[in-house]
């Protein structure tokens, strides 16, 4: 192993044998500096190794390394894919609003939902519509994308076995409230992307739905949904869920932009300072854990000391409204979902 001093820049050289514990100090042997060293267990690593120890984190890092080395064979629900094709027409200039509608017609159980959508108290004119392409110039086509985006993703929330449920819906509720939250911060700072960053938003705690799925199909986990609580589902799958979630969704095609907010949504790097997309997600994860939106609550966070808040310019004021907005923004949107 290579263990580099930040003072002397040079690379001391320790034979993995040589390395006491996961925490521990050692000299550098250029410039005598005392240097406390943390060894963060790569969890692929541990396994392949075969060097797993007894610790606290062993059962974490199986459920990690289940997941890279099966995740051809995990039973996952189909990812999003028209949402995405529509965005594409979108995207290309030649595309039209024909074009939308016969790929929402393609699929008969979206193009009834999209039918009831736009006919539901928060859309509907005066009028019954029967006709799909009215549907969706009622709606618009900026909603239509994301109404579609996210009943695609609600398919990612079900199980056939009962005792996940209140796991799932509690990270659906989660979800789409992120998304939400997301979407507004957005509109509230003038940045185009809106529909991406509630893609992204949707997409942020993949990772879960990915342990929950490792957890259920593998049985030398040995976990009994109904008793598996949320500190305890959180305490084995928090720590990876975000590296997960991005590796996996990245090994299925999605762009790196999205991966990237997927990677780095719980603690943003140096390099991405700049990224106002992950800035935008990371602060609606940030509110919907303050006003309990999913599994968890935690009101003693403060939003408007964030490096996201600041970096996006939003006052006090502004976080303040956008709390009490997107929870009820969230709570309809899911109950038009059902
Ligand atoms: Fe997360
Ligand atoms: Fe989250």
């Amino acid at each position: 192993m290579k263990i580099h001093c930040p003072v002397c820049r040079h690379d001391n050289l320790l034979n993995d044998d040589d390395i006491p514990r996961l925490l521990f100090s050692f000299q550098c042997e250029s410039c005598n500096t005392l240097l406390s060293v943390k060894i963060q267990v790569n969890a692929l690593n541990v396994v392949k190794t075969g060097r797993q120890r007894t610790q606290p984190g062993e059962k974490r890092n199986q459920i990690a390394a289940y997941i890279y080395e099966n995740k051809d064979k995990l039973k996952l629900p189909v990812l999003p894919v028209l949402a995405t094709k529509i965005r594409k027409i979108r995207n290309d200039g030649n595309g039209t609003i024909n074009d939308v509608v016969e790929l929402v017609r393609s699929d008969q159980t979206m193009a009834t939902k999209i039918l009831e959508l736009a006919n539901s108290a928060l859309y509907g004119g005066l009028v019954e519509i029967t006709d799909l392409k009215l549907a969706i110039m009622r709606l618009g086509l900026n909603v239509t994308e994301t109404l579609i985006t996210a009943l695609e993703n609600k398919q990612l929330y079900t199980s056939d076995k009962k005792s996940m449920l209140t796991l799932l819906e509690g990270l659906w509720e989660h979800a789409l409230g992120v998304a939400v939250t997301a979407q507004k911060i957005a509109e509230q700072v003038g940045h185009e992307a809106t529909e991406e960053v509630f893609t992204a938003g949707l997409l942020h705690d993949f990772g879960y739905i990915l342990c929950l799925q490792a957890l259920k199909q593998n049985d030398s986990f040995k976990v009994d949904f109904a008793e598996l609580g949320t500190d305890e589902f959180f305490k084995l799958c928090e720590k990876e869920h975000a590296k997960l979630g991005a590796w996996y969704l990245s090994e299925a095609g999605l762009p790196p932009k999205l991966t990237g907010i997927v990677a780095h949504h719980e603690e943003i790097p140096t390099e991405e300072s700049d990224n106002a997309d992950l800035h935008i997600v990371a602060l609606a994860n940030l509110l919907c854990k303050k006003v309990g939106l999913g599994l968890r609550q935690d009101e003693s966070i403060r939003l408007d000391l964030t490096e996201s808040a600041q970096s996006l310019n939003l006052s006090e004021v502004q976080l303040a409204s956008l709390e009490v907005h997107c929870e009820d923004l969230t709570q309809q949107l899911m109950a038009m979902l059902k």
